[in-house]
């Protein structure tokens, strides 16, 4: 992110707003209305302009009669009740019971760099160079709404970052039904590309073709969850992977959030990103101000593989933070699918000796090493080590690890707590409830209500009280179910729609806290597997566990969708035992290191159980992945083949020292063709191949290489091409 240009022009006399680099160009425009007042209007994102009143002309709306020019005029922070009809961005309610509302604009301002969201997680600069924000303020003259909406352009990043701050500067109480984060209205019709799933099976790639409807995708559970992702891609017919121009939205939010496009009779789409207007509301007395959680949208100019890019470049160094946000992650290994609950102190250091003779770095003591847990019935919420399982205490198996060479890390489930735990019969109003409603447990858990300052420093002391105990390197923080009769004492009688909302930004207090308290630590976020798989996390946590579904085959889908808008670094991918424990697939302990290879490394079957031949492998994968992580940390990724559309699946990494390519085909053919495959975005220069030829990035683009794939179903092939010099 060095050396580009990135200005904003306001043109006065014509009310024209002109955000560029020199990827991308936005341009927004105050427009006076029937009655002489200045709206304001987004007319345009797409390639850089020579001149921002080239967009002016595409704003042609001759012949639109007065009730249907509303709904046509691409607003750009759209109220209710004002004959627009698409999703609004933003809708207050007033004591008389009116939504109706109108905002127009009063004054802007510009700022180098980028403000950050007060206890929200949101992309940063490093120096005010980086960015550079609008800020443009518009009101509503008889509710009182204020409306500062910021637009933040990244240098040389077809990327920007929106959110507002909604305020009432009016004498009555207002409560704010929608406070979403960001408009925008094209022209024409779109495709909407999701991710959708369930556990097992997160972020699937889903396109939706346009409609005459509203398309939306939401999450209601209290976390961005397994069903859905907070982001989507919007693209016109004919773009694919490597062509075509398309737009990603992202929300930088880890709880309910919705995003949606409408497309209207007049043939424009609304798109529409924010907090799920379903379970939000939140009441804004005279003078107070809500902040919503940023939106980040990105331009990509030549496919989707180059709207990936940019998420991924701005993720990793951007919005991930911290001691790890550039460093090599450790290989480990997680005793989880090795052992479940049933563990102790002689089993784990076995598995870790095991480990430690292949080179593995880190040790994870995965749950059930609290309380009483042998199983998932309790003990969440009791954070001190069982003595049973680990009768010397964390303090010594972690110095054991240690000892071993290896770093030593522990799982947690803070924002649990289980009915049958001293936590809760000390506490029975700390979890979500609604007086009168049953607590219906889900894995015999209940969820501690993180609205509550208490219950928060609860959390903040007893997992910093382990963290300081012993020797802890790194946590994983899971969380695995979501929400059903939430309620809070603390906000009864009025305050009820603000919970959703109020749980996240406790669990963020939380997180900022422990991750400033304990900075070298390296977090790993994990809901159920990939069930808050968000930019909201990666603020904190720099790594994620993609999903629970460790089959290599599955997790082929997994993440090439999960691609689509996160960078590998932030995968967390473990080799697991054959026949896997989800689908009970047998694959060849190859196949499954060469697709956890695109990820954060690691391993999780009990290595005792495993031949002295495989452990050997073991060793040999693991060394080639401290050889190849810092490619796959930081080199750009293309996806090739698509997973979701035929037998071979096939990605790349590239950096300026080499150039790894990754292909696997799930199905053995007999008497099959010589598979081909052309690669794309090869970084200019000759490459070594692996028998010695030298082949120009050109050629590899162009003639492409032969795949001899090895016998046999779930087969993979990695070919590391080093890069000899630039041409
Ligand atoms: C769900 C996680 O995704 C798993 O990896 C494991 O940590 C279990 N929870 C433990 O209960």
């Amino acid at each position: 992110m060095k050396g580009g240009v990135r200005v904003i022009e306001f043109i006065r006399d014509k009310g024209l707003f002109h955000l560029h680099n020199d990827k991308v160009s936005w341009v927004l425009m105050l427009r006076d209305d029937e009655l002489g007042m200045p709206e304001l209007l987004h007319l345009y994102v797409g390639k850089p302009l020579d001149n921002a009143q080239s967009a002016v002309m595409l704003q042609t709306n001759e012949g639109a009669s007065f009730d249907s020019l509303r709904q046509i005029l691409p607003y750009a922070c759209p109220t209710q009740g004002r004959g627009d009809y698409r999703p609004a961005m933003v809708s207050v309610r007033d004591k008389t019971g009116q939504s109706i509302s109108e905002l127009f604009y009063t004054g802007h301002f510009i700022s180098k760099g980028k403000p950050a969201l007060p206890g929200l997680p949101a992309t940063y600069t490093e120096n005010d160079e980086e960015a550079i924000t609008l800020k443009i303020t518009l009101k509503d003259p008889l509710s009182g709404l204020r409306a500062d909406v910021s637009y933040t352009l990244f240098e040389n990043e077809p990327a920007m970052a929106i959110s507002a701050v909604y305020t009432n500067e009016g004498d009555e109480a207002l409560t704010l039904e929608r406070a979403m984060s960001a408009a925008l209205t094209l022209r024409g019709s779109y495709s909407m590309l999701h991710l959708a799933g369930g556990w097992g099976n997160e972020r699937q790639v889903n396109v939706l073709e346009s409609s005459p409807l509203t398309r939306t995708i939401s999450s209601s559970r209290g976390a961005s969850g397994h069903e859905h992702n907070p982001f989507a891609a919007f693209f016109k017919p004919g773009t694919d992977e490597t062509s075509g121009e398309c737009l990603g939205v992202s929300l930088v939010y880890s709880g309910d959030f919705e995003i949606s496009a409408d497309k209207n009779a007049y043939g424009t789409t609304r798109i529409v990103a924010g907090l799920n207007p379903d379970t939000f509301s939140w009441r804004l007395d005279s003078g107070d101000s809500f902040q919503t959680p940023e939106c980040v949208i990105v331009f990509g100019d030549a496919g989707l593989n180059s709207m990936s890019a940019v998420y991924h470049r701005l993720y990793r160094s951007r919005l991930c933070r911290g001691y790890w946000r550039d460093r090599e992650r450790p290989i480990l290994i997680n005793n989880w699918e090795a052992t479940y609950f049933n563990f102790d102190h002689k089993k784990l250091l076995k598995i870790a000796k095991c480990a430690a003779r292949a080179g593995i770095e880190l040790f994870v003591l995965d749950d059930g090493w609290f309380g009483k847990r042998n199983d998932d019935t309790g003990y969440l919420g009791d954070w001190t080590p069982d003595t049973d399982k680990l009768p010397q205490g964390l303090g010594r198996l972690s110095e054991e690890i240690n000892a071993l060479g290896m770093m030593f890390g522990l799982w947690f489930e803070p924002e649990m707590v289980s009915p049958n735990s001293e936590l809760y019969r000390a506490h029975p109003d700390w979890c979500l409830h609604v007086p009168g409603r049953r607590r219906t447990p889900a894995r015999n858990q209940l969820i501690l209500d993180m609205s509550r300052r208490d219950v928060q420093d609860y959390i903040i002391d007893a997992v910093g009280t382990v963290l300081s105990s012993a020797h802890i390197n790194y946590v994983k923080w899971d969380m695995n179910r979501n929400f059903k009769e939430a309620g809070s004492d603390e906000l009864l009688g009025g305050g009820e729609g603000e919970l959703h909302h109020r749980y996240m930004l406790g669990v963020y207090r939380v997180m900022e806290s422990l991750t400033k308290a304990f900075p070298e630590v390296l977090f790993e976020g994990c809901s159920g597997g990939g069930g808050r798989f968000d930019p909201g996390m990666l603020y904190y946590m720099p790594q994620i566990w993609t999903s629970d579904d460790s089959d290599a085959v599955e997790r082929l889908k997994i993440q090439y969708g999960t691609s689509m808008c996160y960078p590998a670094s932030a995968m967390g991918a473990h080799v697991s035992a054959s026949p896997n424990h989800q689908v009970s697939r047998i694959t060849p302990l190859a196949t499954r290191a060469d697709v956890a290879l695109g990820g954060n490394f690691g391993y999780e079957l009990d290595l005792t159980k495993l031949s002295e031949g495989e452990l050997n492998e073991i060793a040999r994968q693991v060394e080639r992945q401290k050889q190849l992580r810092r490619t796959t940390l930081r080199g750009e990724f293309t996806r090739l083949l698509s997973p979701f559309r035929g037998n071979v699946t096939a990605w790349m990494f590239a950096d300026t020292e080499r150039l790894i390519l990754c292909c696997y085909r799930v199905l053995a053919r007999p008497n099959a063709a010589p598979f081909v495959i052309r690669l794309k975005n090869v970084p200019a220069g000759m490459y070594k191949l692996e028998d010695g030829r030298l082949m120009s990035a050109n050629d590899l683009m162009n003639a492409g290489l032969i795949i001899d794939f090895p016998h046999g179903d779930f087969a993979s092939r990695v070919m590391v091409l080093e890069r000899e010099a630039a041409l």
